[in-house]
This record gives C-alpha cells, structure tokens and sequence, in this order.
C-alpha cells in the first residue's frame, strides 16, 4: 500500500517501536496519525509532536470495546483506516509453570488484541477493497524466546493469525505483514535485562537495533506488501534453518542457551 495519503492507527504508540512507527508515517506523508496507548499521556505527547495530522486516543488492545473506541474515533475525526498498526506488546516470561493469569495476559494483549483489531477494521476495509494490517509480532513469531514460554505461543498464534487473514483476503485487497525483530533499543527490551552481562550476552546473538530502523524496515515492508519483514536478516536466515532441518535447528538454539546460561 502506498503511506501517503492514508490514514494510520498505531497501538503502543507512546514509546519504542509503536513511537518510531507513527513519527515515520507522518514523515512518509501519511494524511493522519492516530497514536494510541494504554498510557494515554505517553500518546498525548507523540501526537502533539506531530501536530494537527494526529490524534492521541488512550486505547487498552486486551478489551475489545476499547478497540473499537479507537476505530470509531479515528473515523470520526478522519474518515476510514487505511493501515492498522497492531503494535502494543508485552513479554511475559516463565515456562509452563507460568501461572495461568500469565498465560492469559500474554495471549490477551499479545494475540488477541490483533483479532480485536481485524475485527473493528476488516469489514470496512473488504467494502473498500483496500487496507492494509500491520502487525509487530517479534522475532520470536517464528522463533523461540529463551525463557518467555507464554510470549512465544502468543506471538507464534499472532504470525498464523496474520498469515490465515493474508491467505484468506489477499486477493480482495488487503495486505497484511508481520514485523519480526529481534532485539530492539526500547524500554520493554532494558526491562528484560536484569544487569549488564546479560545485555552483553543478548548482544553476541543479537545486533540490538534502534526503533526508528526497524521503523523504516517495516514501513518499506508495507509498501512492499511483504508477508514476512525481518529487520534482524539473521532471524530471516534463523527461520529458514528452522524450516529446513528443524532437528538441527533445536539443537543449535539448545547450544545458544547453554552457552547463555555458562
Ligand atoms: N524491544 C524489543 O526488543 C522487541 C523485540 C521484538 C518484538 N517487540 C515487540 O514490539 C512491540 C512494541 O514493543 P517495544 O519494544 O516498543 O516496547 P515499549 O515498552 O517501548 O512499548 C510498548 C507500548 O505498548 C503499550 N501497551 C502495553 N500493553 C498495552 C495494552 N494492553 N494496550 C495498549 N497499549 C499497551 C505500552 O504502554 C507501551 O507504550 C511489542 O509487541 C513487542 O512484543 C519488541
């Protein structure tokens, strides 16, 4: 799809990527940028630096009702979406011992929230035979986060999600693509390093990018209306390995978390 001219919606658009994403779509000349988030402030402050083009509207993706909201305040103001950026993420960590309140939350704000999405803005998007969903996912969508059972299921149903919406409307007009980064310089990343050593640890597997690459990288992507975007190639490389011989894939991710734990 073309960003100029449209109008786009970004979930956790106060800080990180979703921050990134909405300043780089009113840099590409998208018509209007609504910036949403469960801390309404943080989106305040990113669509007042953007100006008149945009709208704060504080939005919780885990409650439907609260999609909507988003939706239909964004139509009011500006007239249909033509991008939804489903991009509000949490990690939750733990294995299957995580309690099920984990579990939940993770596939709640994680998964959900992009059904929640669809829900609000595909009908529209069908009758206009155009619109294009975008989806922060992570590298772990079709990967594996060490240690972050509940976050990896969620994202790994969030990358079938997008996949089955693109196999099932790609020919009536829609695009869909699933943004998938490893490491990325945002306060969720400092949070899940707990000291220095890790963070170097995390840097020898992972090339830690800052928000406004993977931006750029996602926004080319949409143009592009590519399924798959991987700002991290080797997540790109690490996937094929996984497709290829996944007995020699799970070895190779075992040896990368034994050589995490040494
Ligand atoms: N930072 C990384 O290394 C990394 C890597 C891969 C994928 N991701 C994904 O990128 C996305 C953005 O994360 P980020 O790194 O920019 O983190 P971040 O913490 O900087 O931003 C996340 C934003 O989402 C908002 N949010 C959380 N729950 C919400 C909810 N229920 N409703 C609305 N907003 C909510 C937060 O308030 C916050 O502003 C997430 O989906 C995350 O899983 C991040």
């Amino acid at each position: 799809m073309k960003i100029e001219g449209s109008v786009a919606v970004v979930t956790g658009g106060a800080s990180g990527i979703g921050r990134a994403l909405a300043e780089k779509l009113h840099e590409a000349g998208a018509r209007a940028v609504v910036v949403s988030d469960l801390d309404g402030d943080g989106a305040e402050k990113v669509a007042a630096a953007i100006g008149d083009s945009a709208l704060a509207v504080r939005t919780d993706v885990a409650d439907e009702a609260s999609v909507r909201r988003l939706v239909a305040l964004t139509r009011e103001r500006f007239g249909e979406v033509d991008l939804f950026v489903s991009n509000a993420g949490l990690t939750v960590t733990g294995g299957f011992e995580a309690p099920d309140d984990d579990w939940r939350r993770a596939i709640e704000v994680n998964l959900m929230a992009h059904v929640y999405a669809a829900r609000a803005v595909l009908p529209a998007m069908l009758e206009a035979g155009r619109g294009h969903l975008l989806q922060t996912i992570a590298a772990a969508g079709v990967l594996t986060a060490f240690g972050a059972a509940p976050y990896t299921v969620a994202k790994q149903g969030a990358v079938a999600f997008a996949e089955y919406l693109a196999i099932r409307y790609g020919e009536q007009g829609i695009g869909v693509s699933c943004l998938l980064p490893q490491a990325v310089n945002t306060p969720m990343l400092t949070a899940s390093v707990s000291n220095h050593k890790e963070l170097a640890v995390l840097k020898s597997f992972s090339n830690v990018l800052e928000p406004e690459q993977v931006a750029a990288v996602a926004l080319e992507g949409v143009e592009a209306n590519r399924i798959h975007i991987y700002p991290h190639p080797e997540a790109a490389d690490s996937f094929r390995r996984r497709a290829q011989d996944p007995d020699g894939w799970v070895a190779e991710m075992r040896a990368l978390l034994a050589g995490r734990h040494a």
